[in-house]
């Protein structure tokens, strides 16, 4: 693989990760750079392209990134985006920078490209919608820049550059899918203003990550759960054939698992080439340590814990001396491991410890490139079209009360019951991800002749293309009324609820 051509400097964004992706959807390698590192990396790689990411936190403050600023004399292009863009602005002019009125601006803006249109904004139509997400703004354009884009009647200044200097600047995140610009203003920096040349081929990816995981593994031998998801599944069958008898691939029945996964799952593995062995025996120790707390993280946490509990073990029978993840660049992103990005949740999988190397593959992809591969890889109708579902499970969707047996048995059936009835109106294709959670808030019904003090399920099923950001899919009333008056049938469910938040500020998951 060659060198990239495209370096990205992490601010601290959530989304960071998302430009390398978008870059790689266009056909480009890039890499990921923080702050103090980049003067370095840049003299020995002479980049094309410099992106600087958004961020959280205020240019103006003490412990603001401090970006060296010989990168604006390189003569490399460079693009900021949010606070790559107020940064750019400071270092122009200390006074250009103030706090957005009122907080945040956070949400979609209809921004208007101003004319003569930018280079960076070629082939978009005059408005485009955009997602913005930030606390301070550029209140006036420094010397030499021009403006380039607005929004709201112009008082919001979107978009400067200086040509001359090569500097290009968006307040708005043109990398998120809410942006409507297909990646033009992505593609348009990097190919039309730096000249970068495409160097990433999907092609070479299954190749590569059995080269790369070889050489790491040298002569050691690696275990790897799978839990049936599109990751760990894909990741094993990719690895399976490389690795020979030095892999053990193993699943745990945590008994948070949806209704007849572990079967499933044991069949997807066995058309996949995959020697899979089930460990069963840990299922009721998960049950009662997730269930001592209602607390999301301190589940999360249990979870672990006993997780982790089973890797050891498989780990010393086997021999192992490193473990094979499949976790996705959101997983790193959320659990606050990606650069400077803050930390969202606990995912079961990160940074284990367990005294083992860890290998993560799959650590720059995103869902939808995983899928891709699956699918390259034959696992389209094993993998690729189900919904994902989380490593704890089922723990997660108990909500507010203490998870018990019984209570993971009612949201088992009831996730099923709503599976199927979405897959017969032929709609469960087309959502991301589906989530039947029960929340421990009793409310009185009435049932037969009696008064009942029960439980209720919430669904919430979104649209997304890499769980970074999602919306919902609202589903048709008549699919929203079979699915109530099947769930109530159950003697302890009072009431169903519907959940179509955005994702931020609403997670994925209901926990
Ligand atoms: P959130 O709730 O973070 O979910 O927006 C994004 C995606 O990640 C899944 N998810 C997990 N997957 N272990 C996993 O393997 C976890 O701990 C975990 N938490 C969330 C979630 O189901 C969604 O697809």
């Amino acid at each position: 693989m060659n060198d990239p051509q495209i370096l990205i400097v992490d601010l601290g964004s959530q989304y960071t990760e998302i430009i390398r992706r978008s870059l790689r959807y266009l056909g480009f390698h890039s890499i990921i750079v923080p702050p103090s590192e980049v003067l370095k990396w840049a003299k020995e790689n002479n980049p094309k392209a410099i992106i600087l990411s958004g961020g959280t936190i205020n240019i103006s403050d003490a412990n603001a990134p401090e970006i060296p600023n010989e990168i604006i004399n390189f003569e490399v292009p460079i693009l900021g985006i949010c606070l790559g863009m107020q940064w750019l602005a400071y270092m122009h002019d200390k006074d250009s920078i103030q706090a957005v009125q009122e907080g945040k601006s956070y949400g979609p803006v209809e921004v208007t490209l101003r004319h003569p249109m930018s280079k960076l904004f070629d082939g978009l139509p005059e408005k485009i919608n955009a997602w913005s997400s930030h606390g301070d703004s550029v209140k006036n354009i420094p010397a030499g820049f021009n403006l380039t884009a607005t929004s709201k009647d112009g008082s919001v200044l979107e978009a400067m550059e200086n040509v001359e200097k090569k500097l290009y600047a968006v307040q708005f995140h043109p990398e998120v899918e809410q942006t409507e610009d297909e990646n033009i203003i992505l593609n348009n920096f990097v190919k039309n203003i730096c000249g970068c040349v495409q160097d990433y081929d999907k092609k070479d990816v299954v190749e590569e990550i059995r080269a790369n995981t070889k050489k790491i593994l040298g002569e050691g031998r690696a275990i790897i759960g799978v839990s049936g998801g599109v990751d760990s599944t894909t990741l094993a069958a990719i690895l399976a054939p490389a690795l020979g008898d030095k892999l053990k691939a193993f699943m745990i029945d945590t008994g948070g698992m949806r209704k007849d996964e572990v079967q499933h799952v044991q069949a997807i593995a066995q058309k996949a080439g995959i020697n899979l062995e089930v460990v069963y025996k840990y299922k009721n120790k998960f049950i009662e340590n997730i269930g001592k707390t209602i607390d999301a993280e301190e589940k999360r946490d249990a979870f672990r814990k006993v997780y982790g509990e089973v890797f050891q073990e498989v780990a010393k029978n086997f021999g192992a001396t490193h473990m094979l993840q499949g976790t996705l660049a959101t997983d790193l992103i959320e659990s606050g491991r990606a650069g400077g990005s803050a930390l969202i949740k606990t995912h079961h999988n990160v940074n284990l410890d367990l005294g083992l190397t860890e290998i993560t593959p799959l650590s720059d992809f995103f869902k939808f490139e995983v899928r891709e591969l699956a699918r390259e890889f034959g696992l389209e109708e094993l993998v690729s079209g189900r919904q994902p579902f989380p490593g704890p499970g089922l723990y997660l969707r108990v909500v507010g009360v203490p998870v018990t047996a019984e209570l993971l048995e009612i949201v088992r059936e009831a996730d099923h019951t709503v599976m199927e009835i979405l897959k017969k109106h032929n709609v469960y294709n087309k959502i991301a991800q589906t989530i039947v959670a029960l929340l421990g808030v009793n409310t009185v019904g009435v049932k037969g002749d009696g008064r009942v003090y029960g439980h209720s399920l919430v669904i919430r099923t979104v649209e997304t293309v890499d769980f970074m950001t999602v919306k919902g899919f609202y589903l048709e009333p008549k699919i929203c009324e079979e699915i109530i008056s099947t769930l109530i049938k159950h003697p302890k469910i009072v009431r169903v609820f519907f959940d179509w938040t955005t994702k931020p500020p609403a997670t994925t998951e209901f926990e």
